[in-house]
């Protein structure tokens, strides 16, 4: 016989069958009921006993976070609550769980705190709002590569170690073997990177849009998805020191095209999941109602999540271009009362985080994308309009999240591209082989990069980062 899982006994027509099931036992009550959960879904199936026939010192050893192997009959259900149930003929432990050293644990079945479940996040996955997170993650992930599938997209892995800095914002962990106590000097004192591993200075990847942008001038269309790194030293609910982007790019596409792309594939990756994690979403979002009954109403979610998603679906994304913005923030109630922090009164002004949120919750009330910004405030390779003090760029803004994409059309013509390279002190040696994409066949081409984690914040209704990726690391963390 083979072993199935929950998901499989709960959605199986046949009853009064053989079955087998290994799991972990999530209570034991009444010396009779064990609610037994897999992690294959988010219920648990009960699992009943006959403790009288049962040897005792077997009995004792069912206990929460348990690891058993049963086999037994399934069939329909007495008690209320669940279709079906398994009457349980042969129990065996897989392995113990002391009850003693269980109750320091948030393996113990009650209510806990995110922040504690964050100190044990090799356990939090066994609990369900962490098990419905986690599905809906890799949910999510094979949404991402399925879009991009379907749509002629080619997969492409760059590199983590780079000795660039894509964004140019210096943000960057670097990459060394070299002794720290005794680096090799050069003959002036400092350190002297040629004798490092790579024979220069090298960081983890804070992009891989710069590669990828190398391959979609030769596959058409690309994307990546993949870890990248920042070293920013912000400890917000919204920024992890380690994250995965998406970031696809795509030949002879402007900023338009890149507007479309990008709300597409939002919409799409929100609608799998809307279609294929249902059960998951339904108990988030009943998480969440709970949870707003603790807050003033001012906090609370302004609908229910799956609505929220389906909202996103259903609705095309404001286009508003930034001096637009600029207008309605500067004339917005909270800027002449002077309730945000950053009060705007310039045109060229960076919109924080507070400026952001105001357009997309209270003023547009829906998603809103962003573009023509200051060439000031973006990053090198942006393509610069014929105003010449704005670039195409883009930004989408999500409600309760902000920012969650970010992208550009790239600036394609050479002699452009080397003097903002040279207004910002970035050597030409360093970025020879993407100047080069400028001289062989340059062309239009634009992309963007989805901090997935902000879409899985978004998806689940979590409101910290560090609770949508397994492992967070974030300043003076990174624990397991
Ligand atoms: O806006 P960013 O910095 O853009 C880029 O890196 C471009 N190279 C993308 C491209 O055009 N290919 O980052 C893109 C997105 C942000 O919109 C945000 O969602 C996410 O990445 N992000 C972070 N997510 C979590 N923690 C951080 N520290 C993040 N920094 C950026
Ligand atoms: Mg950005």
């Amino acid at each position: 016989m083979t072993t199935s899982t929950v998901a499989q006994l709960l959605t199986q027509e046949l009853k009064h069958i053989d079955i087998e099931v290994k799991g972990w036992v999530r209570t034991f009550r009444a010396n009779r009921f064990i609610a037994l959960n897999d992690g294959s879904c988010l219920q648990s199936i009960q699992c009943v006993v006959d403790f009288e026939s049962m040897d005792e010192t077997l009995l004792k050893r069912i206990t929460t976070g348990a690891a058993v192997h049963i086999k037994g009959g399934l069939v329909e259900s007495q008690g209320k609550g669940q279709s079906v149930e398994i009457q349980v003929n042969s129990i065996e432990i897989l392995g113990d769980a002391d009850p003693e050293e269980v109750s320091k644990t948030i393996l113990q079945p009650k209510r806990h705190s995110l922040e504690f479940l964050r100190e044990q996040s090799h356990l939090r996955t066994r609990t369900n709002t962490f098990s419905a997170v986690m599905r809906l993650r890799s949910s999510l992930s094979f949404a991402v590569h399925s879009y991009f599938n379907k749509n002629g997209f080619y997969y492409m892995h760059a590199p983590i170690v780079t000795g660039s800095d894509a964004e140019g914002a210096g943000e960057m962990f670097r990459v060394t073997t070299l002794d720290p106590k005794n680096p090799p000097l050069t003959d002036s004192g400092e350190v002297d990177y040629s004798k490092d591993f790579f024979g220069k200075e090298t960081n983890l990847t804070v992009s891989g849009q710069l590669e990828a942008e190398t391959y979609a001038m030769a596959l058409g269309k690309v994307y990546t998805f993949g870890p990248t790194f920042r070293a920013e030293n912000s400890n917000t609910s919204r920024h992890l020191a380690e994250f995965w982007m998406i970031e696809p790019e795509v030949a002879f596409m402007d900023l338009a095209g890149n507007m479309d792309l990008a709300e597409d594939f939002m919409k799409y990756v929100i609608s799998y999941v809307l279609e294929h994690n249902k059960e998951d979403l339904t108990f988030l979002e009943q998480r969440l109602e709970q949870e707003d009954k603790s807050k003033p109403q001012n906090e609370r979610a302004p609908m229910p999540l799956t609505e929220k998603l389906r909202f996103i679906v259903d609705n095309n994304f404001k286009r508003v271009s930034y001096t637009e913005a600029i207008d309605i923030l500067r004339n917005c109630k909270p800027n002449k009362k002077k309730q945000f922090k950053y009060i705007i009164d310039e045109w060229g002004a960076d919109l924080q985080s507070e400026h952001e949120r105001f357009l997309v919750e209270k003023h547009f009330k829906c998603p809103v994308i962003l573009f023509d910004y200051p060439a000031k405030i973006k990053a090198f390779y942006m393509r610069l309009n014929e105003d010449g003090k704005t670039v195409r760029a883009m930004d989408i803004l999500f409600p309760g999240i902000g920012e969650i994409v970010g992208g550009s059309q790239r600036e394609e013509r050479l002699d452009v591209l080397k003097a903002k390279m040279a207004e910002l002190d970035i050597p030409e040696k360093d970025l020879w082989w993407y100047l080069d994409l400028r001289k062989y066949g340059t062309a239009v081409h634009s992309g963007f990069g989805l901090g997935f984690e902000r879409l899985v914040m978004f998806a689940t209704g979590m409101g910290n980062i560090r609770d949508v990726i397994p492992y967070p690391r974030t300043p003076l963390n990174a624990e397991f």
